[in-house]
């Protein structure tokens, strides 16, 4: 990943240069210096390219002179289309066009220093690779980019607004490596160990393993482990933000609660699944992945509240050890569940660790988030997770921060009649509802895990893996939710 500094507007005399430029407008005193530095090429060429500074368009020139490898000019459109959204996709645009470069200025005159901090994130957050497993790559294919400068008038006020953004997209890093990893070396006790990496930050981390868990009877969720030779593990990450600006002076509001599944190999189990596309089950623990980068995010940018993160980490296996369907299992809560399919297994362990949540830390509200459903892939497809939830406060909130940042959300409904599809001959309800509204169902499921406290639930089994390159985010794990997730604890929690 290159590095990334803001500096005052000064011509680089080798590498790439980067223009953003308004609507039949210039890119300020670098645009000027370039056309001059090209004996007017540059210039020339934008005309002959047609180029105006529209929104979307680009134009590229090699060797235009002055030393320069490349200028890369970049639409910045009408005023009304320089949005912080916009400028952060227009960098992570440029990060492509600069990768191969040592070195790259950007003009970013024309934009305001928290503008510039925007178009920084976008370069950063596109330019994540996970290459740690590639031993034979050429020279050529690898992003050779060390530095891009980011030129602007005010760069300290640019790199200060920068810096928690920064963060933001270090938690973002944390959680695409989380779900890159392959399930052999992913299992849930590493995992756990990379939850402990965030002490640095000043994360509290406690881990349950299952010794504890079976004193406290996460009988749901202990079900799912058993088939595995990984032992499994909860861990609780605190961040006091708010406790800690305030050093005891006032009493700390409730903190909230991110909880998330953390299936490190989803097989299936005994119900076990196809072998064909099995191999994508690694991502299984991507609800996890984000609260553990969420945790990093808001940490590393020191936010002002109170959280606390909960992952339920287990492996999906069949074996002689493996739980049956037809198995009756006691959950925390008491509640008893028949376990038609071992294939639904990440509700069982949601029930154990939103149990425990809900009744050790008295949170303002809880989010889940899970790679929970095929069947939330057939509704929304890979453009918005579905958004469960008992509180319609917190539905706006939600989506509030999903407009703000571009991770999507589509609310679905709940209701006593989905609720219905559970109930079980046996005992206190089944952990499968049948096809029709599975996602719902499994929900539905979820909810009786809650309390009645306030809750939402994010199904993002079709927004955790990116199948193609965005601007902000490319092909691979994505990380979906560390960025909403941050924003609405930003946004909302830490007035
Ligand atoms: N992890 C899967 C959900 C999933 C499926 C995510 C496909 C991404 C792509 C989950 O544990 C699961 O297997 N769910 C079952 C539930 C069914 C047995 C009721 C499913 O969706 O098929
Ligand atoms: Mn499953
Ligand atoms: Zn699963």
């Amino acid at each position: 990943m290159a590095d990334i500094a803001f500096v005052k507007p000064a011509l680089p005399r080798h590498g790439a240069l980067v223009l953003l430029v308004p609507e039949g407008g210039e890119g300020g005193s670098l645009h000027a210096a370039a056309a001059t530095a090209t004996d007017g090429r540059l210039p020339k060429a934008l005309e002959a390219a047609g180029f105006k500074g529209r929104k979307g368009q680009s134009a590229v020139l090699w060797a235009p002179g002055g030393g320069l490898s490349k200028i890369v000019a970049l639409g910045l459109g009408k005023p009304e289309d320089v949005t912080p959204e916009a400028l952060e996709n227009l960098g992570g645009t440029a990060w492509p066009l600069v990768a191969a470069e040592r070195e790259a200025v950007v003009a970013a005159e024309a934009l305001t220093p928290g503008l510039a901090a925007r178009f920084g994130s976008g370069l950063k957050l596109r330019s994540y690779r996970f290459g740690k497993y590639r031993t034979k790559e050429k020279e050529e294919d690898k992003p050779k980019a060390e530095r891009i400068a980011i030129a602007t008038s005010d760069a300290a006020k640019a790199k200060a607004e920068f810096a928690p953004l920064s963060a933001i997209a270090d938690g973002v890093f944390l959680a695409r490596d989380l779900v890159s990893e392959p399930p052999n070396v992913l299992f849930p006790a590493e995992m756990a160990e990379r939850c402990k990496t965030l002490e640095k930050l000043g994360v509290e981390v406690e881990v349950l393993g299952p010794k504890e868990m079976k004193k406290l009877g996460f009988g749901a969720l202990l079900g799912v482990a058993q088939g595995s030779a990984q032992e499994p593990r909860v861990v609780v990450m605190k961040w006091l933000g708010a406790s800690k600006a305030a050093r005891g002076k006032k009493a700390s509001a409730r903190p909230l609660c991110f909880v998330g599944k953390g299936v490190t190999f989803d097989t299936g189990g005994i119900s076990i699944k196809p072998a064909g596309g099995m191999e994508e089950m690694k991502f299984d623990m991507a609800g996890a992945g984000t609260v553990i980068g969420l945790m990093a995010a808001l940490a590393g940018r020191r936010a002002k509240a109170d959280v606390i993160g909960l992952v339920g980490l287990v492996e999906n296996m069949p074996s002689g050890t493996a739980q049956r369907p037809g198995d009756v299992v006691t959950s925390y809560s008491g509640q008893t569940i028949e376990v038609i399919n071992t294939d639904a297994e990440g509700r069982l362990v949601l029930a154990d660790v939103l149990w425990y949540a809900q009744e050790k830390y008295d949170p303002r509200f809880m989010v889940d988030l899970a790679t929970l459903t095929g069947a939330i892939i057939i509704a929304l497809g890979h453009e918005h997770a579905g958004l469960f939830t008992n509180d319609d406060g917190l539905a706006a909130k939600l989506e509030a921060a999903a407009k703000a940042t571009g991770e999507g959300l589509w609310r679905m409904p709940l209701g006593d009649a989905y609720d219905k599809q559970i109930k079980s001959d046996i005992a206190d309800m089944k952990n499968v509802g049948g096809r029709p509204g599975g996602s719902i169902t499994a929900a539905q499921f979820i909810q009786r895990f809650v309390n009645g406290k306030p809750w939402a639930h994010l199904d993002i089994a079709g927004t955790a893996w990116a199948y193609k390159d965005t601007p902000i985010t490319p092909k691979g794990a994505s990380a979906f939710g560390v960025r909403l997730l941050d924003r609405l604890v930003a946004d909302q929690y830490e007035g």
